[in-house]
């Protein structure tokens, strides 16, 4: 039987029963795959390496290693999360590793969104790779593939599978969520424990931040956009969208506008906001939002966060646009 193919009987995991005897099957299968040998893992704080890794932790604890790369391009407060959940709360083996400046510096100047892309994606490897060759007796490498990246050819996602590592660095694959859809990760999450936040996050591409900060990232547009997409995060919530869009995000473009503060004409960026409902991410409409809390986000956005004179909210469709602006 093809491993990596769904039985046509396979029961969809919708409750926290059905959710409990798959973590007990694999843990089981966990177990007598991985023995007693140590397992390394990318934790990118995304629900999919999250739930692998809360399942491991269940499995064998300390034989796991989770390796968590802060890139700089983070949500705000994602990396503390993955921290504060997994190294304090479940007790994980977690390497944390700032490599903020080091992606923003070979980001610098760089405005071409697939060489930006390609840097991130590099760049991620490198870094894992390094802290994968200062560990010993590492045997296997966890995954948080899901059915659809083994379907689609084309996947969504490509940041959380560390293909690309070198030959000599090759790991036997632990890949326990690989026959389940998006919906049944998250009910495998909540049965672990995993807080809402993290269970219930949003897609948010690989490169991160990165295609949101268009054209060559600088700090100043980056702290722009992380401060105005906490904000827009925090207006959703208090008004109790989060669940109804499927996406909402803020993009911060790489050219400034006028504006007037104090009396004093200013040249500052604009923000937009960016919000879209989706079955499959391949078209998307844009939901029509109380006109009340755009009002809201837009002024919290011009009072709190320094540098923007200007909000906007994009209507557009996709296609023609796409989700992302790059
Ligand atoms: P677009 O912008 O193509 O986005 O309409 C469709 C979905 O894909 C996500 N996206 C990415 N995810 N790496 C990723 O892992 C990427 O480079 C990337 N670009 C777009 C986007 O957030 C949306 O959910």
């Amino acid at each position: 039987m093809d491993s990596n193919k769904r039985p046509d009987d396979m029961v969809r995991i919708t409750t926290k029963e059905l959710a409990d005897k798959f973590i007990e099957e694999q843990i089981a299968l966990i177990r007598k795959q991985v023995g007693d040998g140590k397992v390394l893992l990318a934790l990118s704080g995304g629900v999919d390496s999250s739930v692998v890794a809360a399942l491991l932790i269940r499995a064998i604890g300390q034989q796991l290693v989770c390796v968590h790369v802060n890139h700089g391009l983070m949500r705000k407060g994602e990396s503390e999360q993955v921290v504060q959940v997994f190294r304090s709360q479940l007790g994980a083996n977690l390497i944390y590793v700032d490599a903020v400046d080091r992606f923003l510096d070979k980001l610098a100047g760089v405005a071409d969104p697939e060489q930006k892309r390609k840097i991130i994606g590099g760049e991620f490897i490198r870094v894992f790779e390094e802290e994968a060759r200062k560990l010993t007796g590492i045997k296997f490498l966890a995954q948080g593939t899901i059915y659809p990246d083994i379907v689609e050819s084309v996947g969504v996602k490509a940041h959380h599978n560390v293909g690309g590592l070198p030959p000599d660095l090759q790991f036997e694959l632990v890949e326990p969520v690989k026959l389940l859809f998006k919906d049944e990760v998250r009910v495998v999450g909540a049965a672990l424990g995993l807080p809402d936040s993290m269970v219930n996050r949003q897609p948010f591409p690989g490169p991160g931040l990165g295609v949101r900060c268009t054209g060559a990232i600088t700090r100043d547009r980056l702290a722009a956009l992380r401060e105005s997409d906490a904000i827009l995060r925090e207006e959703f919530d208090r008004a109790g969208l989060t669940k109804f869009v499927w996406q909402f995000f803020t993009i911060v473009p790489d050219y400034r506008s006028t504006g007037v503060r104090d009396s004093k004409r200013v040249f500052d960026w604009p923000v937009i906001i960016r919000a879209v409902n989706t079955r499959d991410a391949m078209t998307a409409t844009v939901p029509e939002l109380d006109w009340a809390v755009l009002k809201k986000i837009t002024d919290r956005i011009l009072a709190e966060v320094p540098g923007v004179c200007r909000v906007l909210y994009d209507l557009s469709p996709k296609g023609p646009a796409t989700i992302e602006w790059e």
